[in-house]
């Protein structure tokens, strides 16, 4: 696992918006050939969203070849709702990068059968040849999507019911009332990103620390779920140095050692 230190929010976010660039790029995407693309909401993505719409109007980059599947959404809430993840991914991202509307997958926490909705959307995965790279955040209890604590690391795409501690974090989107956080929510399990050829995290702030420190610095555990990325053959992590306050200084000396010519986003 790769550990990409940057000293504030802003160039992490560039950091980040830059290597996905430089992977769609590489890729080259045709219309028989799409890159597959995972992604994430929450506020530790809207800077590389934000970079990345720069980098679609200054004609670095091109989604018209590129396919999204997004981590998660809340079930029972509409998907015009301003807090619905459908919403915050067109106002932060698709509206603003030409992307076509077919090449956009979300889950659906409104349908009838949610199970079916699940099974469906790993069917849909695999038939769009898999992920080529997931991008994702944490929680601040290290949960990754919305596979809280003691979810299987071999979880697939299924219906999770939130912990209170995710939907106190998320109440700030919410009025700050907990109470009209949703209580269930449809996400793509780990073994679902663990799958992808390559998955990369965003950790922003220190309110994620201790999670840095359980997910890098300890043992594979279901209690911290972006912990099973340690087992991937390609992950990396980007945070920036407040992200880093509890882990030790011989662990930030080593990544920032190993990735100290590695300004510009390399991909190895
Ligand atoms: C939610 C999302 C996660 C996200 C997490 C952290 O739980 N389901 O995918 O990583 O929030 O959000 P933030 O980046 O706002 O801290």
């Amino acid at each position: 696992m790769r550990l990409i230190i940057q000293d504030s929010y802003g160039k992490l976010s560039k950091w980040v918006a830059n290597y996905i660039v430089k992977a769609i790029n590489d890729y080259q995407p045709t219309t028989d050939r799409p890159y597959v693309l995972g992604l994430p909401t929450g506020s530790s993505p809207i800077g590389t969203y934000r970079e990345l719409v720069k980098l679609v109007k200054d004609g670095k980059v091109s989604f018209k070849n590129v396919i999204t599947f997004n981590m998660d959404e809340y079930v029972g809430i509409r998907e015009g709702h301003p807090e619905s993840y459908h919403s915050f991914m067109r106002k932060n991202l698709f509206e603003e990068i030409g992307i076509p509307l077919e090449n956009i997958n979300i889950l659906d926490g409104n349908t009838e059968d949610l199970k079916v909705e699940c099974d469906q959307y790993e069917e849909r995965i695999k038939a769009a040849g898999g992920i080529r790279l997931f991008l994702g955040g944490i929680g601040p209890d290290g949960h990754i999507a919305f596979n809280e604590p003691g979810s299987s690391l071999y979880s697939r795409t299924r219906i999770k019911t939130l912990t209170y501690d995710t939907r106190i974090a998320n109440s700030r989107f919410f009025d700050n009332d907990v109470n009209k956080v949703p209580k269930l929510a449809l996400t793509v399990g780990v073994g679902t990103v663990m799958d992808a050829d390559e998955v990369v995290l965003i950790v922003n702030g220190h309110g994620k620390a201790r999670a840095l420190h359980k997910i890098i610095e300890e043992g594979v555990n279901h209690m911290w779920t972006a912990s099973a990325l340690q087992l991937h053959r390609k992950s990396m992590i980007v945070c920036n140095d407040d992200a880093t306050a509890e882990l030790k200084m011989e662990s930030v000396n080593y990544f920032k050692d190993i990735e100290k010519d590695n300004l510009e986003p390399c991909r190895i």
